[in-house]
């Protein structure tokens, strides 16, 4: 007999916690027409009950302990949207050994114990759904997994962290520092607990984890990829930059080589006139390449309550048929295994570079040297200003190898014209 009501328990009622019951205020019959039974949310574990909430909850629904969810036999679904990683984990398995689905926006838990909590998802006959663990918004798991799954993906390029991309694009548009920005950010909901992660880049590379182990069928170990966030990036290099035709952008980027997994995150220099140099605020994007699709392009809200929710309910709703219709539409996770990841020296790219050098005859002369001697071809060299005999440089390589231009760096530093390397950026 079809299950006439599902029961829903959130873990969680904070930014996406909160979108998640607004949506179902909002749509619930139109939800319940779609899975065709009625959905109810039946319990809601959150730390403080006595807490103000962005939306309107009985008390009675809320909870102070977990477990109240995780072991309520009314409930069948569990949306895990605390956050952290130890205790979401604990809480994934008991809600699995207790027979429930899972939905999850927990990036930070995918990404670490994703084939952990998969398997034994797997062995339980259930699932865990998280399509709002990369991209807000955005639908990206469920193409990756079911619409391009007919391709070998050759390469993914994104912005997938919504709080640099909003702090990114107000020091360019707005001249506003960073911190300024991250604390706007923050009060929009859009950073993680630890802002850290958002702007260190970690949030990015679980995200990459992520999205590189579906589009390249591979274990990835979020510890193999090389992140570095944007608090080095600089009101006067995106200026410099928007001059020379680039954005700054922070980029999750994997390629699929012969050589192996190439996997990064960081700030980079885009041409303006690409795609995802026109990405602003909280929006996310992610360019992927499939050798019979060729280019696609998601685009959309990366972070924030409603675009979060839209993507939790969704999952929520798959979750539901699944129960309703009692098929395991679900179980479609491949079988993964662990792939070589270039290490970063062996990795190419272009490089900006600004200096500060004396402002002297045969400084250009010697950095040409020093860079001629490594190998490393330039693609401009501009001084761009002086003050009290000291110049500003701004040069941009071509493509080079990550370990040559280290080698050249450290040889241009040690030049007694050289006063300090103010950036290294690396340019698409
Ligand atoms: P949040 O605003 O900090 O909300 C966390 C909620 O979890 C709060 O309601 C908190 O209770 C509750 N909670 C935390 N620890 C708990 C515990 N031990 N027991 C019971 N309740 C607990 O976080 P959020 O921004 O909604 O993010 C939640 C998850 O979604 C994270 O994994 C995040 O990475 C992910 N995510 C967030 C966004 C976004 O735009 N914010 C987008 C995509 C994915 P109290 O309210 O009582 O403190
Ligand atoms: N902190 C994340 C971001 C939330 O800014 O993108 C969405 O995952």
């Amino acid at each position: 007999m079809k299950k006439e009501i599902i029961g829903v328990g959130l873990l969680g009622l904070g930014t996406v916690g909160s979108g998640v019951l607004q949506v179902f205020n909002r749509n619930g019959a139109a939800i319940r027409q779609k899975v065709g039974s009625k959905l109810e949310i039946r319990r809601i574990a959150v730390r403080d009950s006595q807490k103000d909430r962005a939306v309107a909850v009985s008390p009675e629904l809320l909870v102070n302990n977990v477990n109240h969810v995780l072991d309520d036999p009314q409930i069948d679904i569990v949306v895990e949207v605390m956050g952290g990683v130890e205790q979401a984990r604990l809480a994934v398995r008991r809600a699995l050994e207790n027979g429930k689905y899972v939905v999850t926006a927990n990036k930070d838990l995918m990404a670490q114990h994703g084939t952990e909590l998969l398997e034994r998802a797997r062995a339980a006959e259930r699932n865990i759904f998280y399509e709002a663990s990369v991209g807000g918004g955005i639908p990206l798991i469920r193409p990756l997994k079911h619409c391009l799954a007919a391709n070998r993906i050759i390469r993914l390029m994104g912005i997938v962290n919504g709080t640099t991309n909003y702090i990114l694009t107000q020091m360019t548009s707005a001249g506003k520092e960073l911190e300024e920005a991250l604390a706007e950010a923050q009060a929009l909901g859009f950073a993680e607990a630890d802002p850290s992660s958002d702007v260190e880049g970690r949030d990015a590379a679980y995200k990459l984890a992520i999205l590189a182990s579906l589009a390249f069928s591979s274990k990835i170990n979020p510890g193999d990829i090389f992140v570095e966030g944007i608090s080095g990036v600089k009101l006067r290099d995106i200026r410099y930059a928007q001059e020379l035709g680039y954005a700054v952008k922070l980029l999750a980027i994997g390629r699929d080589t012969a050589e192996g997994l190439v996997l990064r995150v960081h700030p980079a220099l885009i041409p303006l006139a690409h795609p995802l140099a026109a990405v602003s605020n909280e929006f996310n994007a992610v360019f992927l390449e499939g050798d019979a699709v060729g280019e696609v392009m998601f685009y959309g809200r990366g972070a924030g309550s409603l675009p979060t929710a839209s993507a939790v309910c969704a999952d929520i709703i798959d979750a539901a048929r699944t129960i309703r219709h009692e098929v395991d539409n679900g179980i479609v996770e491949i079988t993964f295994s662990p792939r070589p990841v270039v290490p970063l020296p062996k990795q190419f790219s272009s490089f900006y570079l600004r200096l500060k050098a004396k402002d002297q005859p045969g400084v250009f002369a010697s950095l040409a040297t020093a860079f001629g001697d490594a190998r490393v071809s330039l693609d401009m060299i501009i001084q761009k200003r002086s003050d009290a005999q000291t110049a500003e440089i701004v040069l941009v390589t071509h493509e080079v190898e990550e370990a040559r231009f280290a080698g050249a760096l450290e040889v241009i530093s040690a030049l007694p014209t050289i006063r300090s390397i103010n950036s290294v950026l690396r340019v698409i």
